[in-house]
């Protein structure tokens, strides 16, 4: 019934077979032996209960129709009642099998469900930067949350639908041929007819399914873009090219559904036809026989009823097809997570906060980049042979070009990528065989864009150092953030966010260079942190900072060349490669490319 032959050909790396996923599903859950062979027992229990409720329905009215046709029929009222009270024990009793199976399976399978979806989210902690830049936000999303749901939408087929039909196709035929080979054979025709069919139409619904969830995702991460870029949309008057987007997505999204649903559609009349034709073929057939006298008329009644039923086990087989075509879809999108190749560089979960752990009263390290090279993609080199000494407790200002690298350089310190070639030590240390949690603790950055996440603004400096007030209290002074934060209504315990406008560019990146300060890092970088603000704070924000770098190892990205100058080291990066190195007063004397940057030749 599974159409594993068929997607084979369209399977990529990551991307497996229906079968393939189905497995790899049922490893996932966390149900037990035990418990998944009580809700299958349940549920054949309760089948074959219905088989014998129906037999004994057989049996019955045979009793009633010796009892009534006929000259001199006496109604045996003792085998009658007692056949009517063992029929009502039996139905009874298959009742609580099905209502314990269903109680034992959902909580099974919810409680399966909430597990995987810890595991992705403990995968998304792990997964390499790489992943996040190769992979839209929505589409993330979406399988944290519709892909798991709809993935453990097979789990109760699998466990009940399929050994409780199975079993039923298989009694239910056993008896059949041992009551009338002929009504049987006839029955037994219809169900690989129906069963051809259903597996043809839903082999051509895989990927409509495939279609609907990738645009389900496209349109969720567009949604999410809109609103986050709502203020640039109204500035460009792009709302109606954002809108276009959105009804282009809309539009593919319901065709794909349409097309999907278009399956269920189709599948349930085309199979009811066939049983209805079944169905009279066996009522004709049948009356002759007990007309005939071969058959009597409880037997044509039990085999006209199991007829019935082996064909609704081969149209529930049959629907259950289709979900598992959906529900694996989802599955192999919950998979390529799952197994994604994690960051090399993180080993597990950090135990504890980052910044107590490393210690607050080590040295400052020494940090050596040892010939190296990287490209993001390998025909496009990004950093080419790049050799560089931070001596302990020391600034380092990197300047140069756009693009020249800068962010990349402080992006392999921090572990998010491994050089190409060539080595990263601190302490002498390979950043590579400490990892990436090892590497960077201890760590504090400051990116180009600041990060701010809805909470107050003492709880945005306090990331990471909870709860030390002496702590915030000095990156708020050394921060230069004294005067800001007095002009704000609630001062410190104003709540700020990412997308708060009542603070400006420029103080947003304040307060996270105050987070870094208040971390008290043993490494600093800072790229670009204090572009935002006028040269002047931007000035007394790197004084304060020279004045803590007893304690730390400094990397400053800059582009302004009063903020360089205040740096022990200055380096030059053009085009990927170091083209110049010394103090400020030695790179001027020398009259090279920084010289001519700050205008001096
Ligand atoms: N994630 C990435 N994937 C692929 N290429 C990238 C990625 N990030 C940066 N690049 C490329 O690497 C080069 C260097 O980028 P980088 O961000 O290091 O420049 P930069 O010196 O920091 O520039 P700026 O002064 O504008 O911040 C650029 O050509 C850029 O296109
Ligand atoms: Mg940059």
């Amino acid at each position: 019934m599974s159409d594993a032959g068929h997607s084979t050909a369209t399977s990529a790396p990551g991307v497996d077979t229906a079968a393939g996923s189905l497995r790899w599903l049922m490893a996932q859950l966390r149900i037990g032996r035990a418990r998944a062979a009580t809700i299958s027992l349940c549920a054949i229990g309760a089948t074959g209960g219905g088989v014998l409720a129906t037999m004994l329905f057989g049996a019955v009215t045979n009793v009633i129709v010796d009892g009534t046709v006929g000259d001199g029929a006496v109604m045996d009222w003792k085998r009658l009642w007692t056949l009517l009270g063992i029929q009502l024990a039996v139905y009874l009793l298959a009742a609580s099998l099905t209502y314990t199976q269903g109680q034992l399976l959902t909580r099974a399978v919810q409680r399966s469900v909430a597990m995987l979806r810890t595991r992705i989210e403990d995968k998304i902690h792990r997964l390499p930067l790489r992943y996040f830049e190769q992979t839209s936000r929505g589409a993330l999303v979406s399988r944290l949350t519709a892909h798991t749901d709809n993935a453990s939408t097979v789990i109760a087929p699998v466990l009940v639908t399929v050994p409780t039909n199975a079993l039923t196709l298989v009694v239910v035929t056993a008896v059949l041929f041992v009551l009338s080979p002929v009504l049987a054979l006839v029955a037994l025709v219809a169900g690989p007819v129906s069963a051809a069919l259903a597996s043809y139409i839903s082999r051509r619904s895989r990927p409509h399914q495939e279609t609907r969830w990738t645009t389900t995702a496209a349109l969720a991460g567009h949604i999410e873009e809109t609103l986050s870029a709502r203020r640039m949309l109204q500035g460009y008057n792009a709302e109606a090219v954002a809108a276009r987007r959105f009804d282009a997505l809309n539009e593919r999204l319901f065709r794909s559904e349409r097309s999907a649903q278009w399956t269920a559609g189709t599948l349930a009349p085309v199979l009811a036809a066939i049983n209805a034709v079944v169905f009279l073929i066996l009522a004709v057939l049948g009356g002759l026989m007990v007309v005939d006298g071969t058959l009597s008329l409880g037997a044509a009644q039990v085999a006209i009823i199991f007829a019935e039923q082996l064909t609704n086990a081969v149209r529930q087989l049959a629907g259950f097809v289709t979900k598992i075509q959906s529900g694996t879809v989802s599955a192999s999108k919950v998979r390529e997570v799952l197994e994604a190749p994690d960051d090399d560089a993180v080993q597990s979960r950090p135990e504890g906060g980052g910044f107590e752990y490393m210690g607050r009263h080590r040295n400052p390290p020494e940090i050596v980049f040892r010939d190296v090279s990287f490209a993001y993609s390998a025909d496009a080199p990004v950093l080419k042979g790049v050799n560089l000494r931070l001596r302990p407790g020391t600034t380092t200002a990197i300047v140069g070009s756009t693009g020249a690298g800068k962010t990349t350089l402080t992006n392999l310190l921090q572990a998010f990528y491994r050089p190409t070639i060539g080595s990263i030590t601190i302490d002498g240390e390979d950043v590579a065989d400490l990892g990436a949690h090892r590497a960077r603790t201890g760590m504090a950055v400051v990116t180009q864009e600041p990060w701010l996440f809805t909470g107050t603004v003492r709880e945005n400096i306090a990331y990471g150092v909870a709860g030390d007030e002496t702590a915030v209290a000095r990156a708020v002074h050394d921060g230069h953030l004294d005067q800001i934060v007095a002009a704000l209504p609630d001062g410190l315990d104003t709540v700020i966010g990412q997308e708060s406008e009542n603070l400006s560019a420029g103080e947003k990146q304040l307060v996270t260079v105050a987070r870094a300060i208040a971390a008290s890092p043993r490494i600093l970088i800072l790229d670009e942190a204090t572009s935002s603000a006028d040269p002047r704070t931007e000035l007394l924000v790197q004084r304060a900072l020279n004045r803590l770098r007893a304690g730390t190892t400094t990397l400053v990205v800059t582009h302004r060349m009063a903020t360089a100058a205040l740096a022990d080291q200055i380096v030059v990066l053009e085009a990927g490669e170091i083209v110049e190195v010394g103090s400020h007063d030695e790179l001027l004397a020398a009259g090279g490319v920084y010289a001519r940057r700050c205008g001096v030749v």
